[in-house]
């Protein structure tokens, strides 16, 4: 498997009030000025490396996405993408923004069975996967780190049997 590194940013931070006042779905959060505090926006996730410079000016970049009909789960893959997918970070964990009923989990598998190799990004109706990790923003990158342990920033592109790019990651001390 030919895996192609690369770092996540935030391209364009849409802050987003009317979706905040319509999220219906936090507990114990009931006024506006509260929630808007804990989701201070949300974004695409362009993906910068070897990878992403190639090709003319004028481009599309490779934005992360996922591998599915809008509003569907699926797996997180980079492609270049005109209509790119939202996230935004809550509580640690990395949410997609479909519309304001359907919001889904950014969750983590263990899908290669390997302590040595990386985790695969899935983004699901509820939470799943291995537990314990926590996304964040570091300046406008994307981590994610587990106790000591972190990313680097780091995901790992690789072409599926679909043809299509799944998206890895793993822990380093
Ligand atoms: C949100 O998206 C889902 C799936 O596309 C759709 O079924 C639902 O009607 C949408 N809800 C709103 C409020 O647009
Ligand atoms: C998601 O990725 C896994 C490989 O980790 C693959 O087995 C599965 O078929 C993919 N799912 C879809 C819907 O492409
Ligand atoms: C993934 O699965 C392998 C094999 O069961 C295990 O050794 C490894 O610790 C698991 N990784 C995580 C992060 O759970
Ligand atoms: C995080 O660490 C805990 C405790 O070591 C472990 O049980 C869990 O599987 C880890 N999660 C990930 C995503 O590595």
């Amino acid at each position: 498997m030919a895996f192609v590194s690369m770092l996540l940013a935030i391209t364009s931070y849409i802050a987003s009030l009317l979706f905040v006042a319509a999220m219906p779905s936090f507990e114990g959060v009931t006024s506006w000025s509260s929630i808007g505090n804990l989701v201070p926006g949300m974004s695409f996730l362009e993906g910068l490396g070897p990878a992403s410079t190639q090709g003319t000016a004028g481009h599309v970049p490779f934005y992360m996405s996922i591998a599915a009909t809008r509003g569907n789960p699926g797996n997180v893959t980079m492609y270049r993408n005109r209509s790119p997918p939202l996230f935004y970070i809550h509580q640690s964990q990395l949410w997609h923004y479909h519309n304001e009923s359907m919001i889904m989990p950014v969750n983590v598998h263990n899908t290669t069975g390997s302590s040595q190799l990386p985790l695969q990004m899935v983004v699901g109706t509820k939470s799943e996967g291995v537990p314990g990790g926590r996304w964040r923003w570091q300046g406008t990158m994307l981590f994610y780190e587990n106790g000591s342990q972190n990313n680097q920033g780091l995901f790992y592109s690789c072409a599926d049997v679909n043809g299509l790019n799944g998206l890895f990651l793993f822990l380093q001390w």
